[in-house]
């Protein structure tokens, strides 16, 4: 298990929070144009096996596709807009595949947090593919931080690259989240920070987690969280809490 801690301590939410269409490479562009050091994004996988970058189980909310996505091969996929939903001047931004991702994030010298969020039934496949590729891609850059709300997709992770560094996701507070994280070998807890309080922080720094929090936009919020002992901020709001938002 990697235990170093090269993170910064915000990170831009779906690369460019909201202020671009989530997940997109003009996201990531809008996250590196206010100086973001540090994206999260969303992965699953194509019915064809390829890793692509997208939130929901189905296209419709943020593509001008329809239908569950990881039912379609990526050469479906690749036709759709994911730009013009947010607004017209992204039409024509094409889903990224990871592949295009790790390149962008090389040339923006940007690190990643990248969430496994498997269609229903590919928990194991996807944390398997997608903690193999992430080491593949990343190599001799900081190692992307991988989480995940799926046991099975870390668990997945944990067995095929055991050192690359994983984080649990809990979107409400969990008790058994001691013997979860020690099992899956994580490095970080990520929670909806609402879940916290300085009582829990504490806590969780105790038994040596680092903790990452979403999705904060309220920099008074970001302030308190941090002051309470959280590591990462993570944000949609990319302009109001940037990469120069006081640690202390
Ligand atoms: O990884 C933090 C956050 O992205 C988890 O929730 O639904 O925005 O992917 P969601
Ligand atoms: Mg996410």
């Amino acid at each position: 298990m990697t235990t170093a801690w090269p993170y910064p301590h915000i990170v831009a939410h779906r690369g460019g929070g909201s202020l671009a269409p989530e997940n997109t490479l003009a996201a990531i562009d809008v996250g590196a144009r206010h100086g973001h050091k540090m994206i999260e994004f969303d992965v699953k996988l194509a019915q064809d096996g390829q890793i692509f970058l997208l939130h929901d189980d189905t296209l419709d909310r943020t593509s001008d596709g329809w239908g569950v996505a990881g039912e379609l091969p990526w050469d479906k996929l690749v036709q759709l807009d994911a730009g013009n939903w947010y607004n017209s001047a992204y039409k024509g931004e094409r889903l990224p595949l990871l592949l295009e991702v790790a390149e962008r994030c090389r040339q923006h010298g940007m690190m990643a947090n990248i969430e496994i969020k498997p269609t229903i039934g590919t928990d194991d496949e996807t944390g398997r593919v997608v903690a193999l590729a992430a080491r593949l891609l990343w190599q001799g850059q900081t190692e992307p931080l991988l989480s995940s709300f799926s046991v099975e997709a870390l668990e997945a992770a944990q067995r095929t690259v055991p050192d690359l560094p994983r984080g649990l996701l809990l979107d409400e507070w969990d008790d058994n989240w001691q013997a979860l994280t020690e099992r899956l070998g994580c490095v970080s807890l990520h929670i909806n920070h609402k879940e916290l309080t300085a009582e829990r922080v504490a806590t969780l720094k105790a038994a040596g987690l680092r903790i990452l929090v979403y999705t904060v936009n309220q920099p008074a919020r970001a302030r308190l969280l941090l002051n309470w002992g959280v590591d990462c901020i993570c944000t949609d709001r990319i302009d109001l809490i940037g990469p120069d938002f006081p640690n202390e």
